[in-house]
This record gives C-alpha cells, sequence and structure tokens, in this order.
C-alpha cells in the first residue's frame, strides 16, 4: 500500500511520511477549527442541523485546502500540495485546463555513458501520458545507455563528431520525429549554434556540481567530483540548467545542496551526486515543461 502510494505520487520514503504527517495533521486541525468556528457562531443543541452540517461542509471544502497548503509548508511539502490543489481546482474548473489537452512533450535524451540518469528518466515518465522519451542519442558505440534504450524499446541514435558539429541533418531527424525538448544526461559533446537555434530554451542539461564553480570544458563525469575534493571544499550538489552555446552556463533551474566530509573520496561523493541527480531530474524535467 505504502509502495503503491510512493509510486503514484512518485515521492521517495521519507517525503511519503512528511505527505502522510501533513494530511493527518491537517484532518485534526480541521475538525478542530470547526468546532472553534461552530461554537464561535452560537451554535448549540437548538440549532438546525442544517445549519450545522453546512458549516461543516463548508469548512472541509474550503478551509481544508488552505490549511493542507499552511501545514505542508511546516512539513515542508507546499510544492506538492500545491500540485495537488492545482489538480483539485483544474477539476473544478477554477483554472483552465489548456495544458492538459496539449501534444505530449516528445523528449530525446543525449547521453554518452552509462546511462543511469537517462533510464530514471524514462521510468519516470513511463507511465505520463503528456511526457514520453522517443530516441536516444549517443556519440558512443557500446555505451550503457543503449543498452537501457533498447530494454525499454527506444529509438537510438548513433552519432558521430563531424555529422554532430557539421551538418543540420541529425536536427531534421529530430524534426522529423516530432522531438520537442532535449535532455542532456551525461553527455559530454558541446551543443553547436545550431541545435541550440533550433531548439531554443528547450535543452536542458544537468552538471554534478554547484555551478558556476566545477564547470566549464574538460569538467565531466569524475573529473568534476575529483577537483572538489581536492579544491577542499565543504559541500558539492547538482546544477539543472538552460543550455546556451557556452560550456555549463546557461540560465540555472535548480541547484541542490550535499556535504562533504573528510570521510568522502571523489567515488563516495559521486555517489552522493548521483543519488541527488536520480531523485530531482525527472522531477525538474516535469515541472520545467509545466506538467504535473
Ligand atoms: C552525471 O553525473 C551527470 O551529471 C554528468 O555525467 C554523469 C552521467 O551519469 N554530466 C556531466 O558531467 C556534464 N558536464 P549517468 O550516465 O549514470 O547518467
Amino acid at each position: 500500500m505504502l509502495n503503491s502510494l510512493q509510486k503514484k505520487w512518485k515521492v521517495n520514503g521519507a517525503q511519503l511520511v512528511l505527505i502522510l504527517c501533513t494530511f493527518a495533521v491537517t484532518g485534526t486541525l480541521t475538525a478542530f477549527i470547526s468546532r472553534g468556528i461552530t461554537s464561535w457562531l452560537g451554535f448549540d443543541e437548538t440549532t438546525s442541523l442544517i445549519w450545522k452540517i453546512l458549516v461543516r461542509i463548508l469548512v472541509l471544502v474550503f478551509g481544508y485546502q488552505v490549511i493542507i497548503l499552511i501545514v505542508s509548508f511546516f512539513f515542508g511539502q507546499f510544492r506538492f500540495f500545491w500540485n495537488y490543489e492545482k489538480k483539485i481546482l483544474k477539476r473544478m474548473g477554477f483554472i483552465n485546463n489548456t495544458k492538459e489537452v496539449v501534444t505530449p512533450y516528445r523528449l530525446a535524451i543525449f547521453a554518452s555513458g552509462k546511462g543511469s540518469n537517462a533510464e530514471k528518466i524514462i521510468q519516470y515518465f513511463d507511465k505520463e501520458p503528456l511526457i514520453h522519451v522517443k530516441l536516444i542519442v549517443c556519440n558512443k558505440a557500446g555505451a550503457g545507455v543503449l543498452d537501457i534504450a533498447n530494454a525499454w524499446k527506444i529509438n537510438t541514435l548513433l552519432i558521430e563528431k563531424k555529422a554532430f558539429t557539421e551538418s543540420d541533418e541529425y536536427i531534421e531527424y529530430l524534426k522529423n520525429e516530432g522531438i520537442t525538448h532535449i535532455i542532456l544526461a551525461g553527455f559530454l559533446w558541446k551543443i553547436p549554434q545550431n541545435l541550440i537555434k533550433a531548439y531554443p530554451n528547450k535543452i536542458l542539461n544537468i552538471h554534478p556540481a554547484l555551478l558556476p564553480n566545477f564547470g566549464g570544458k574538460g569538467m565531466y563525469g569524475e573529473k568534476v567530483h575529483q577537483s572538489v575534493i581536492a579544491a577542499g571544499e565543504k559541500e558539492s550538489g547538482i546544477t539543472i540548467h538552460l543550455v546556451d552555446e557556452h560550456y555549463d552556463h546557461g540560465k540555472t533551474i535548480f541547484q541542490v545542496k550535499t556535504e562533504i566530509t573528510s570521510a568522502d573520496s571523489p567515488d563516495t561523493l559521486a555517489e552522493k551526486i548521483h543519488i541527488l541527480e536520480h531523485e530531482h531530474y525527472p522531477k525538474v524535467i516535469e515541472e520545467w515543461l509545466g506538467v504535473e
């Protein structure tokens, strides 16, 4: 039961506990407030049952929604409950539903290596009706991400450097495939100008450090973690940003930090960073696309 809730809401175990606490505290608080309101209104045993029920319904339908947002803030779950409220308001017709009828977002993931991030993104959107991972673009024959694409029956495009930097052919292919957005997940080549022009503000990258530090040419994967440890940093993290014509440079969409202890090595730091990436990248993509 808890596992299925976790899957349904796409949250980790700790977040699930905080969400359930939010519901529990909100329920108790709403009952308490509702009792306070009825006594403030002077309701007693002589008051008509209809009035009592009406006030309770009003508190439950409207007050509950406000109270849950306030309580969720204290449990650090405001974002989750705000999205939950938006869904309810949409269903009730208070905010318009235009986002729900747009053509599905068709993603191409560009990756060069193992592809653990690519796999988390594919998994996360597997049952999502509006967002589909349609293509894996890779620049390295034999890369793990190609096996992942095969296992999930997703088309792949293996691309060579010359074709990538000097031609538009593959861009036409992306357009023909209806690709709407590009997600870089450990892709190690700089994105050429023509691709940025073809997908303006529609290319997202993840970097395994807190940009603007430890980014730029040659800074990828374990090299980043080695540099962070060598510099004696006390914290590192992940940065998710839009891609522009410079390495690791476009507008930052999201950052989260992790502590570095004296026991950490580049390898243990890499593990911590991967955990953060897997947890956040799919959710940030979903929010960036405006589909929640
Ligand atoms: C990830 O840690 C990603 O942040 C990094 O490559 C790794 C790919 O891992 N990207 C960069 O360093 C880009 N500058 P994965 O193949 O297991 O997803």
